[in-house]
């Protein structure tokens, strides 16, 4: 007997919606959609997407059957990696199989945790002249603030220059825009025909790859930093020993640079948020950040016994994982998720918001509540409910640095001022990540 049998789906595709009533709300707000869906439908549903139908999972071990256990079924999805292509080229992040495993080969040693703990000295040196251009003792909207200090941490320890004030800036944010346009409304003329877009993307893409390369040839000139971009480019592949060809390293750069910062500022906007809204966490993280690092600037050993600053930091990427649903595959073969048949081709969307704050595995999973990742806690999770960094071999890259980045911009943060934010005063938009678009902040020097 065909162990994958067709028989139609008992489960129904978001019941009496059409595609085309699904598709202004998925525009506007494809969170509040997806998440209506979940509780007309329950954890495992179809929607209706125009051409195509999606299977969203809310289900942690259907979660972990899709990104871990059975991923080498699970490829990344076209509907996302075709678009991002057409903007950026081939790099790790829109490939599969032999085209992507070399890459990632050859990047991963540069993100061990002992050779990222090194740009710790970067990274505060990026954090510590944002923090001065920061306006005290008035409120600001911090979303944009912590762009430009996500962008100079990612600028520094990648190129050892803060990307701030640069035309390159604005090249990164045009193809990030047109990546998501395209997303979105997946239509758009082949690179050959002169469009405006395609000329204006031309341009961009001309710019971004010729600042890196220009890095490039002045590092092969004698010009080492000591920063990522030195370490891509003496890295090779440990299965074949070949280093990158210029044109994957310029990619690959490029793409570390746009896939780490976004959501490493988004992150730090939520967290301090949070911090500045809840004094009683303020006050015992300030002790904390005071006890273990004595007001030097942070680094990776006194960080590392910062349990409590981990925690909040855990509980502000559960409330807000940045990376909402970049989580998308395609399944390879037929497969059956949770005795559903899941169709060779099929899209499936697993829905990590909404895991994170599924009402089954969280008490009060609206709450801001940095206990529940106590140590003594953490194994009554079941896998599969919290994956902020993905799971499986495409789980983030760049997770190392990430928290590297967010726990020493926090901790210089904490040193520095006291917080003050109103409670509630986060709104935030799910594009390509979950991105706050009002963050209300008040800075008080200490
Ligand atoms: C708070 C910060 C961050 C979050 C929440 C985050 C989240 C994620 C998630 C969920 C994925 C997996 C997507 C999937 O399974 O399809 C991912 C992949 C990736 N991330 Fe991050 N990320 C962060 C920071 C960074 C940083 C700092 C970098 C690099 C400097 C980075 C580079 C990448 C790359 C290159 C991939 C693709 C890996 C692959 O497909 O093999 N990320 N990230």
């Amino acid at each position: 007997m065909d162990a994958f049998n067709t028989t139609p789906s008992t489960l129904p595709t978001d019941r009496g919606r059409t595609s085309l009533r699904n598709l202004p709300a998925l525009a506007l707000d494809p969170l509040a959609c997806i998440r209506a869906a979940w509780r007309r439908q329950g954890d495992l549903f179809w929607l209706d997407c125009l051409l195509t139908k999606v299977l969203v999972v809310v289900e942690p071990g259907a979660a972990d059957h899709v990104l871990r256990t059975n991923q080498r079924n699970y490829q990344r999805s076209p509907l996302f990696s075709r678009p991002l292509r057409s903007v950026t080229g081939p790099t790790m992040f829109n490939t599969d199989g032999d085209e992507w495993l070399p890459r990632r080969r050859t990047v991963q040693p540069a993100f061990s945790r002992a050779l990222v703990r090194t740009l710790a000295p970067k990274v505060v040196a990026a954090v510590d002249r944002q923090l001065a251009e920061l306006p005290t003792e008035v409120e600001f909207e911090s979303a944009p603030a912590m762009a430009r200090m996500a962008m100079a941490m990612i600028g520094s320890t990648m190129f050892d220059a803060e990307l701030t004030d640069d035309d390159l800036v604005e090249a990164f944010a045009h193809s990030r825009a047109v990546s998501e346009r395209r997303v979105n409304v997946p239509v758009w003329l082949p690179s050959a025909v002169p469009s405006p877009e395609n000329r204006r993307l031309a341009r961009t893409r001309a710019l971004i790859e010729g600042r890196i390369g220009a890095m490039i040839d002045r590092r092969a000139a004698g010009q080492e930093r000591d920063d990522l971009l030195d370490r891509l480019m003496a890295a090779k592949d440990p299965e074949t020993g070949c280093p990158f060809a210029r044109a994957t390293l310029i990619a690959e750069a490029a793409l570390l640079v746009n896939a780490g910062h976004d959501t490493t500022a988004a992150a730090l906007t939520c967290a301090l948020h949070y911090i500045g809204s809840e004094p009683q966490w303020q006050a015992r993280l300030r002790d904390e950040i005071d006890r273990e690092l004595g007001g030097e600037a942070p680094s990776p050993e006194p960080l590392a016994r910062c349990t409590l600053l981990r925690q909040v930091m855990r509980e502000t990427l559960r409330l807000h994982p940045p990376a909402w649903v970049s989580v998308h595959r395609q399944a390879v073969a037929d497969d059956r998720i949770l005795g559903e048949h899941v169709p060779a081709g099929t899209t499936v969307l697993v829905a990590t918001s909404l895991l994170h704050r599924h009402p089954r595995y969280w008490d009060r999973p609206n709450a801001f509540d940095p206990e529940r990742f106590a140590p003594e806690r953490e194994a009554e999770r079941p896998r599969g409910v919290y994956f902020p960094f993905g799971m499986g071999r495409r789980r983030c890259i760049g997770e190392p640095l990430a928290w590297l980045e967010l726990e020493a911009a926090v901790a210089r943060v904490l040193q520095r001022y006291e917080l003050e934010a109103p409670r509630g005063g986060l709104r935030e938009k799910a594009g390509f990540t979950l991105e706050p678009t009002r963050a209300p902040l008040t800075l008080r020097p200490r």
